[in-house]
């Protein structure tokens, strides 16, 4: 999914999103025993974590490079500011969908599917597993808050492992070294383990980088169970939900969502294939699933 015209632009680095996502799945690898993401990669080693870090692409280097230093606590604060009171325009899902889908990048066919493919590929693994119907609806809409980047943000405020901002940031975060260029770093009052929140506040209370997770949520979340809302808000946050961290702010009800959060994401990362879904054939079924729980258009 490539950036029309700005193939080249500094702050764009990545040649389409899903280097970023391909980048993930390489660092979590599917584990033998799926039942239990949680602390996977514990047993693997410093050196083991540098090397996926000094074989990444230099677009995934330069992308993360971006993200450490633009993610400050102003920065996530202004975006809130700007996009949260969701008077942007009104869409329906399906709307929501295929204007996401402009982002095309038809240069690779053969290996480049839609964004629309992945969430169908998402939501089509979770309804064959038999999950509830909410369920497949979050499979199908958690990457909607990609279309932040036709709102003009660039990559590095769109995609990325999401981390809290407002305190000091774990070093099991995907190169730790570039937060070094992040202004907040300088801040001592910002980079105590409890920064700006409280201990046990409750992830709801903290701030995460700005991102589709985040902007998804709280177009959707007046419709969607407590479960879902956790699925949509956090799937990105692999410091917390894949490497144990930030265990300081959560809650009971934190903790209690955890297993759906690893639930969703087993799906969104292990099940790309390259067989792209039949649009046209799945969109009635969509169709009603949408009716089911959204009105018809929602406010973005
Ligand atoms: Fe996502
Ligand atoms: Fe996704």
């Amino acid at each position: 999914m490539t950036i029309p015209g700005k193939p080249t632009d500094p702050q764009n680095p990545l040649g389409d999103l899903e280097e970023w996502d391909d980048f993930v799945k390489e660092r979590y690898p599917k584990p033998a025993d799926a039942e239990s993401l949680v602390g996977t990669n514990q047993d693997k080693t410093e050196e083991q974590f540098r090397d996926y870090e000094t074989e990444a692409r230099s677009s995934v280097r330069d992308f993360y490079r971006l993200n450490h230093q633009g993610q400050t606590l102003d920065f996530v604060r202004q975006k809130r500011d700007e996009y949260l009171n969701l008077e942007r325009r009104e869409m329906s899902v399906w709307e929501a969908a295929e204007f996401l889908n402009t982002l095309v990048d038809d240069s690779d066919p053969d290996t480049d599917l839609s964004q629309l493919a992945h969430l169908l590929q998402t939501s089509e693994q979770i309804r064959s597993d038999g999950h509830p119907r909410w369920f497949i609806l979050a499979g199908l809409i958690h990457d909607l808050g990609k279309v932040l980047c036709l709102f003009g943000e660039p990559q590095w405020a769109v995609v990325g492992d999401t981390f809290p901002v407002g305190c000091a940031f774990s070093d099991k975060i995907v190169f730790p070294n570039y937060f070094d260029d992040n202004p907040d770093k300088q801040d001592a009052g910002l980079q105590t383990p409890l920064g700006i929140y409280e201990e046990g506040c409750g992830l709801d209370k903290v701030m995460l980088s700005w991102g589709h997770d985040e902007y998804i949520y709280h177009v959707t979340k007046d419709h969607m169970p407590l479960e879902a809302q956790y699925m949509l808000r956090y799937h990105s946050f692999y410091p917390w939900h894949r490497e144990g961290e930030y265990s300081q702010f959560t809650n009971e009800q934190d903790r209690g969502m955890l297993k759906w959060v690893l639930e969703f994401n087993r799906y969104d990362l292990y099940t790309k294939s390259h067989k792209a879904p039949d649009v046209e054939a799945l969109r009635p079924y969509y169709e009603d699933l949408i009716a089911e729980f959204f009105p018809a258009k929602l406010r973005w």
